[in-house]
């Protein structure tokens, strides 16, 4: 199977990377039989046709729901793989932070919503930059001093959404009444445009159990559609109802209060989803993001010791879960910064070299731990591409 790119292509869009000695060699190994048992470890390794499935299903699920599909870029923070969610009818994308914005403006993605509410006139005048150079920016606000802030710093016209707080208490109006005064703060500003509202529940996303889930939406969309009232008697206009992820798309389509969903981990799947989804409708999604790791010592008579550690995956959510068939039923363990443990599974003798795949615990702020993406089909690497935006949290 051939590269997806020429190799000249791919090396020159990682940069300076391209000359460090082990991405080198990893470039080297594109497009050959059985390359992908070859990439050094630990690897971010992306299999492509059950990406390319994930956001296929996503998009029929938003279509069939009427609606519109903004994926968020948190989850990757990568240009090409925005580009196969865009081909397959995303509408833009969502990035967490300005940084990420910007990074990500640079590869030519010009439809950007920011989900988090900024302060200062630092921020404000990094947003005013992206609403004159895109052909789609918009950012939320929170605070009547934001859109204040925003004007003061426009050149051209800047598109918001007002952030409402529909129950996680992180950001967003806590009540009509704080809506409706900065729908009027906005209103005030010729050079912003209120576009609507944004309602995203991340408390919701990891409850157990459909109903639960259904239960926690309904009451949130109690408290957006209140806002909404609120906006549009200070005279606002709202076009827009953002918000969703990937654990809540079945009751945030049932609720039809939102018009566009803002999933981002469906596109790969991770451990913490797995065990909150379970069989829902809402977690069949394949597990299309997989950290590998090699088995560097194997001399211990119980477990074995991989290349992957506490810098390889992120902490906060369950342990990684070991796919490779044998090692289904072994658990794993950090065993410190660079190294992991697994137990010697019975009937499977363990040699040093032997590759292992591991579902990240919590897929986003796993893959910011890396500076590149392997794309694998069919057992043979055929892209390399860059985070652009990794670690891009300003
Ligand atoms: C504002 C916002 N929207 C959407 C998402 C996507 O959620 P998920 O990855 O659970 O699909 C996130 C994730 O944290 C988010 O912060």
């Amino acid at each position: 199977m051939s590269p997806l790119r020429p190799a000249e292509a791919i090396e020159q869009a990682l940069g300076g990377l391209a000359d460090k000695p082990h991405v080198a060699f990893t470039l080297s190994l594109l497009g050959r039989p059985g390359s992908a048992e070859r990439i050094p470890t630990p690897a971010a390794v992306i299999d492509l046709a059950a990406f390319d499935r994930n956001v296929a299903k996503m998009a029929a699920r938003a279509r069939a729901a009427g609606l519109a599909l903004r994926p968020h870029a948190k989850s990757h923070k990568c240009a090409a793989l925005v580009r196969r969610q865009m081909e397959q009818g995303a509408v833009g994308i969502c990035c967490a932070k300005l940084a990420e914005a910007e990074a990500l403006a640079a590869e030519g993605i010009g439809h950007i919503l920011v989900t988090s509410p900024i302060a200062g006139v630092t921020n404000a005048a990094r947003a005013a930059r992206l609403a004159a150079d895109l052909p789609d920016f918009r950012i939320v606000v929170d605070h009547p001093d934001a859109a204040a802030e925003l004007a003061a710093a426009a050149t051209a016209p800047i598109q918001v959404v007002i952030d409402i707080d529909v129950g996680l208490g992180r950001t967003g109006c806590h009540d009509p009444e704080q809506a409706a005064a900065v729908a009027r703060a906005v209103l005030a500003q010729p050079s912003l445009r209120l576009l609507g509202v944004q309602g995203y529940g991340g408390n919701w996303q990891h409850l157990e159990g459909a109903n639960a889930r259904a239960s926690a939406v309904a009451a949130g969309m109690e408290k957006l559609t209140a806002a909404i009232d609120a906006i549009r008697t200070a005279g606002g206009t709202v076009d827009v109802v953002t918000g969703g992820g990937t654990g809540t798309f079945t009751a945030d389509a049932a609720q039809g209060v939102l018009n566009e969903v803002q999933p981002g981990s469906y596109a790969f799947m991770d451990k913490e989803y797995r065990d909150a989804l379970k069989a829902d409708p809402d977690g069949a999604f394949e597990q299309a993001a997989t950290v590998v790791t090699t088995v560097i010592s194997a001399n211990h008579p119980k477990w074995v010791t991989l290349d992957a550690g506490l810098k390889a995956f992120s902490t906060d959510g369950p342990m990684p879960q070991p796919l490779t068939p044998e090692f289904a039923d072994c658990t794993y363990r950090f065993f410190g910064d660079e190294h992991g443990m697994i137990g010697r599974p019975a009937g499977h003798p363990v040699v040093r070299g032997e590759r292992l795949a591991l579902a990240p615990g919590h897929i986003d702020p796993t893959l910011d731990r890396y500076d590149l993406l392997h794309l694998v089909q069919d057992g043979v690497l055929v892209d390399v591409v860059r985070l652009e935006a990794r670690g891009a949290s300003q």
